[in-house]
């Protein structure tokens, strides 16, 4: 197996990228199948590692599925859902994929009972789901933690309850809605997530049947039903892949045509802070054009729940900010533990300091290629655009986990005349 890859540095990024369904959309949706006997059919499915870690744990519950479309950038999936008969998630794969536990809540919400292994930290955090467990508390399920797993009972159904959330979660709003959808009356979650993909999800919940309103905004209404049916759905594009690429034009001094629709509406807070960066968008017929101005200049950057300035495109940015002009501060205020790359940008000649959950950013002429490891999925994008503006060459070590979260990378780029290789 390919475990590193090769980024040739000093290369212009020059062409079109076709942006690829959203894997924090499509998971969800994954785990939204099980609420229905009468089986799921999604459409632009990333075929990533991550999405075969989810089908894998759908198969360990009972649901069998086919691939259609295939190729190296999407994929359709139907899910056939009649004859789940195991309500485990095992730790072997949840400790693969934290988003496992997406399937908490609609397991509770169709069959009563399930045993969710607890997914514990990971290299960005401590991530604990105790807000997962406290809303489907409120729902009525009994939770148990023991030996590790959640055990949770519903033995009467779920009620439906006013919920508000302590703080914004993106995969605990998407369980609670998953779980509500089933529930005996209405729910309200209050503080409730906006990302994209929670409206994604929820759309696709209303096609099943699901009555549900307020999605997109903090505050969700949802009128349980009792039971909802098959539907098909196409999995909302890659915000946080269009944004990658978006840099990959800035970094380079090139530019790149996103195509997909609406990418703007997804990524405002990012878009305003790569103008003031100096990067250009047009729309163009199909997508967003990203060009770089060729002056790239230090910011204050903070990250938030959308429409905030995602965490998951910090990293990257964070490369880009390498390189451009004068003094910039980066404040992660999701994750505690989310500046791992800083040390490997260091060894590509960065000059970053970090103090609790801020970094500065003092920008430099010149990176230099070096090799360096891939701590998590967003660090190793993050090193593959500092290794594509970078004197010499780069290896990125580990990026297996990069294959969790972008597909084809390499054809990609590769269609903008940017070689990256695995060795
Ligand atoms: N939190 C709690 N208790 C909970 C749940 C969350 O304290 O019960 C805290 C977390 O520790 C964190 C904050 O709340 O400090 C936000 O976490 P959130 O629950 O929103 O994160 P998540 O749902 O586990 C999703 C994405 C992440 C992305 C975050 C934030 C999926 C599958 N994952 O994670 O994506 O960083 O939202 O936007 O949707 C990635 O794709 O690289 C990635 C890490």
């Amino acid at each position: 197996m390919t475990k590193k890859i090769l980024v040739y540095g000093q290369q212009v990024v020059q062409g079109k990228i076709p942006i690829s369904g959203a894997k924090n959309a499509a998971l969800p949706l994954l785990a939204a199948s099980i609420l229905s006997e009468d089986g799921l059919t999604l459409n632009n499915v990333p075929p990533l590692s991550d999405i075969r870690t989810m089908l894998v744990l759908l198969g360990t519950l009972g649901i069998e599925h086919s691939v259609s479309n295939l190729n190296s950038f999407s994929m359709s999936l139907n899910c056939k859902t009649d004859a789940i008969s195991n309500f485990e998630a095992p730790y072997d794969i949840v400790k693969q994929m934290r988003a496992s536990i997406l399937v908490l809540g609609p397991l509770l919400a169709r069959f009563g009972q399930c045993k969710v292994s607890l997914p514990g930290g990971c290299a960005i955090g401590v991530r604990p789901i105790d807000l997962h467990l406290k809303g489907l508390q409120a729902l009525g399920a009994t939770i148990e933690l023991k030996d590790g797993y959640v055990y949770a009972q519903a033995k009467r159904g779920l009620k439906g309850t006013e919920f508000t959330f302590p703080i914004v979660t993106v995969t605990g709003t998407e369980n609670l809605l998953m779980a509500a959808a089933l529930a005996d009356g209405e729910t309200v979650l209050k503080n409730a997530a906006r990302e994209p993909e929670i409206k994604d999800l929820a759309s696709c919940l209303i096609k099943m049947g699901a009555k549900i309103s307020g999605h997109g905004t903090s505050e969700i209404r949802i009128k349980g039903v009792s039971r909802l049916h098959y539907t098909d759905h196409t999995v909302l594009l890659d915000r946080i892949e269009a944004g990658t690429y978006a840099i990959a034009a800035g970094i380079t001094n090139g530019q790149v045509d996103l195509i997909g629709h609406s990418i703007k509406d997804l990524l405002p807070t990012f878009i305003k802070k790569m103008e003031e960066i100096g990067l250009m968008f047009e729309d163009i017929n199909g997508g967003l054009r990203v060009t770089s101005s060729g002056k790239l200049n230090g910011t204050k950057i903070t990250t938030e729940p959308f429409p905030g300035f995602p965490t998951d495109l910090q990293a990257q940015t964070m490369s880009l900010l390498c390189v451009a002009s004068g003094k910039s501060l980066i404040n992660e205020t999701i994750w505690e533990n989310r500046f791992m790359h800083v040390a490997e940008l260091i060894r590509m000649g960065a000059s970053i300091s970090v103090t609790g959950a801020r970094a500065t950013i003092i920008g430099k002429h010149q990176l230099v290629g070096a090799p360096v490891m891939a701590t998590d999925l967003r660090a190793s994008s993050s090193l593959i655009l500092a290794g594509l503006v970078a004197k010499g060459n780069t290896i990125v070590d580990r990026v297996y986990h990069l294959d969790r979260g972008y597909c084809a990378m390499e054809e990609k780029f590769g269609n903008c005349g940017v070689k990256i290789e695995r060795i």
